[in-house]
């Protein structure tokens, strides 16, 4: 009996009017015109273990990678069997193969190509760039300037050993100079226009500025905004984080919200001074990198700007604090981004407190139970 198999690896999608499928494990899409080869695989689903009979449909459906016979289909259900399942949801499978590079080896380039490759891509879509400087409208306030004085007398490594996620904050307020110091340490133009004009004399027009942290592109996609629980000589309020010109924008006169429900019920964060939302303009990374790759860069920015967070607020005498636990809609709503083309990512906490891991409901559980 001559054995077959559907490639489980690829996804069907109905976008514009218009039925596609998507080869994961090689990256083609296919725009699906006719109804007849939807119709077959979902017959041949319904046949798996019979003996295949071929039909007409099945040229293209073979061609594309979705049918597959004989010993094709048993090494697949091979290597499906030496993986055993996958340990998370379908989405998150989709996500992982539609995200890979999957150009065959065949179409690497030789190094020189690939520079004028890219070269010649960036000027295509030059004339497209979308706005880069996030100016929220609002009230705006004036921020501190910048005092390097506590981070020139840290070390980098008494940083990196005194941080640790801290669980237990005391509401006490932080001076708004050294929440200025953090914000423009972590997101702010730190170099000013160096590296435009650098680039420039050298004859190469560049978008965007450079953060102590890398950033994908340098489209800094990632955007600060500062949500004020104790913080001195600030209103408590939500407000964005203008990162090229160290000013806030005022979005909301206090915190309408409840921020224990948005952040899941971790309702120690409350207690912090300060909160940071990072959000993604996925429009940015959009633009420059049209694929969905660009998730991950847009995840690994970041994750590089939480730990530059860490780091500073160390220095500063902060404990710290970090969630990717949310409720995505109503966090969008706070910070006030549409959650379409601009998303929030993570959120980070400062303040004063114990420097424990432990909540202080779990801390108080404990004490209660070993009584
Ligand atoms: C991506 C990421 C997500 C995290 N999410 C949470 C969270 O939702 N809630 C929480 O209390 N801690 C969260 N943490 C903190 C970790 O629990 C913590 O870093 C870990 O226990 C190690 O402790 P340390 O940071 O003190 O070294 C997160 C950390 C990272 C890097």
């Amino acid at each position: 009996m001559t054995y077959f198999k559907i490639n489980e690896n690829l996804t069907i999608t109905l976008n514009e009017g218009i039925f596609g499928l998507w080869n994961l494990e090689t990256g083609e899409q296919y725009e699906i015109f006719e109804r007849q080869y939807l119709d077959r695989i979902f017959e041949l689903n319904e046949l798996i273990g019979m003996p295949y009979t071929p039909k007409t449909e099945d040229d293209i459906l073979i061609e594309a990678g979705i049918l597959l016979i004989g010993r094709q289909a048993e090494e697949c259900q091979k290597q499906k069997i030496l993986n055993g399942p996958w340990g998370w949801d379908l989405i998150s499978k989709i996500f992982h193969f539609g995200s890979k590079h999957n150009f065959p080896s065949k179409f690497t380039n030789t190094e020189t190509n690939e520079e004028i490759g890219y070269v010649n891509f960036c000027e295509s879509i030059a004339e497209s760039t979308p706005n880069l400087d996030t100016e929220r409208e609002g009230k705006q306030v004036h921020l501190p300037d910048y005092n390097s004085k506590v981070i020139d007398s840290y070390s980098l490594k008494k940083a990196l050993w005194n941080r640790t996620t801290s669980r237990n904050f005391n509401k006490k307020s932080v001076p708004l100079e050294i929440v200025s110091n953090i914000l423009f340490t972590t997101f702010g133009k730190i170099h000013g226009d160096s590296h435009k004009s650098k680039l420039a004399e050298r004859g190469i027009l560049t978008v965007g500025y450079r953060r102590s942290s890398p950033s994908a592109g340098c489209l800094q996609a990632t955007e600060a905004y500062l949500v004020a629980l104790n913080v001195n000589n600030l209103d408590r309020g939500v407000y964005h984080y203008r990162s090229h010109q160290h000013i806030l924008t005022k979005l909301e006169d206090g915190i309408g919200s409840d921020l224990s429900q948005i952040l899941c019920h971790q309702s120690f964060a409350v207690d912090a001074s300060f909160l940071i939302v990072m959000s993604s303009r996925f429009d940015k990374l959009w633009w420059k990198y049209p694929h969905s790759r660009a998730y991950r860069s847009a995840l690994m920015d970041v994750g590089h700007l939480s730990q530059t967070f860490n780091l500073v607020a160390t220095a500063h005498k902060l404990n710290t604090w970090l969630t990717g636990y949310f409720i995505d809609d109503l966090l969008n709503n706070l910070i006030k981004v549409d959650g379409f083309k601009e998303h929030s990512l993570f959120v980070l906490a400062g303040g004063h407190g114990l420097q424990d891991p432990l909540t202080p409901g779990v801390a108080k559980l404990l004490k209660a139970t070993a009584s």
